[in-house]
């Protein structure tokens, strides 16, 4: 049986997850991590049972690992995918976002397809069970969607690295997921983009907390995407675990995703529900299902989805956003 040997940068919250999942398909082995901060790698090694490199080139030069999980911070992201491909690895898992800005999130989508590299985007929430369901209900001509509200109401977290302005706000923070998932309900490319991203909660030491921000698209539909971190704790997790709600309209009815438990469906005067499978933290927010994806893929030297392209298209969207926002104007996009 072929295998898949991991190699991770970056021992955080996001890597445990990933190896958590990886640890349950068959065929993966967790070979080395490394992180800046050696305490962190210490205790990933401990807990997951790899080795520990002390430099990101010690890990990439190991011929033992074919495969490399890039969880760290978004302001190392571009470099450390084209420190990988320059040493040799053809296969990456990046964590969004792909990049911080479009001349690099170019250069990287350009390297990976000159070297033909397996690459996927960590934008796991296409995976959660609620999301699967639905792109089937659209695939199968159920609703054509006109109108797409997507709400992430997070619990506090900008004010923690994520919110320091070099690591992008809540554009970048939460923007990725938001507007790859109006693209992808939707089916079409964003044709225009206005925003308003502000501090509405935190001090100018950080970078922007909630934003609002509305996509037209080329086959006319529109969406909102409203973007924040002001929900209490609980409420991505009871009741009904609302952190991501999604809401998709059309000249036959309505299809809701209440967060991650289950959809609402509300189409030609009929009204159904249904549930997903019970909590598990791993399959719930997409994590297992992604991590699948991606080992398949490379097992099968297919392209996994979302790829470099996904990932730049992603980049574009929150750039348009951002600058839609500072200069108070819509901002047109070429697709
Ligand atoms: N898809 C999701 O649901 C989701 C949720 C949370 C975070 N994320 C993403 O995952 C990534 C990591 O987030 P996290 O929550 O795990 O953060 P974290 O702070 O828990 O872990 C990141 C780790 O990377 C290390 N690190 C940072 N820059 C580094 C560098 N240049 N070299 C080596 N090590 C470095 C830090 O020391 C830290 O231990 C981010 O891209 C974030 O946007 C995704």
């Amino acid at each position: 049986m072929e295998t898949v040997s991991i190699g991770f940068l970056g021992c955080g919250e996001m890597a445990r997850l990933h190896a958590r999942c990886l640890k349950q398909i068959p065929g993966v082995n967790l070979i080395a991590a490394y992180d800046r901060s050696s305490e962190a790698s210490q205790t990933f090694g401990e807990e997951l049972g790899c080795s520990v490199a002390h430099s990101a080139e010690e890990l990439l030069a190991r011929p033992d690992i074919d495969t490399v999980y890039i969880c760290t911070w978004h302001d190392s992201h571009a470099a450390l995918i084209e420190q990988c491909i320059k040493s040799g690895k053809r296969r990456i898992f990046c964590e969004k976002p792909m990049a911080l800005t479009m001349d690099d999130a170019r250069r990287v989508r350009d390297l990976i397809r000159a070297k033909r590299v397996q690459f996927m985007i960590g934008l796991n929430h296409r995976f959660t069970p609620a999301v699967v369901k639905l792109k089937e209900l659209l695939e199968a001509g159920r609703l054509h969607p006109k109108m797409v509200t997507v709400t992430f109401a997070c619990a506090p977290f900008m004010d923690t690295w994520a919110g320091q302005p070099e690591q992008g706000g809540i554009l970048t923070n939460l923007g990725s997921h938001a507007f790859d998932l109006a693209r992808w309900v939707v089916g079409d490319e964003v044709v225009e983009v206005s925003c308003f991203a502000e501090r509405t909660r935190l001090g100018p030491a950080q970078a922007e907390d909630s934003a609002v921000a509305t996509l037209r698209f080329r086959n006319g539909a529109m969406a909102t995407c409203t973007l924040h971190d002001q929900a209490p704790v609980p409420y991505s997790l009871f009741p009904g675990r609302n952190m991501v709600r999604i809401e998709v309209f059309g000249s036959d009815g309505v299809i809701v995703c209440r967060g991650l438990d289950g959809l609402e469906l509300m189409l030609n005067g009929r009204l159904e529900q249904i549930a997903c499978d019970p909590y598990d933290e791993l399959r719930s927010w997409g994590y297992l299902d992604e991590n699948r994806h991606f080992i398949q893929a490379t097992l099968s030297e297919a392209n996994p989805s979302p790829n470099e392209e996904e990932g730049l298209k992603a980049v574009e969207l929150v750039q348009a956003a951002r600058v839609a926002s500072a200069e108070r104007r819509v901002v047109g996009m070429r697709c």
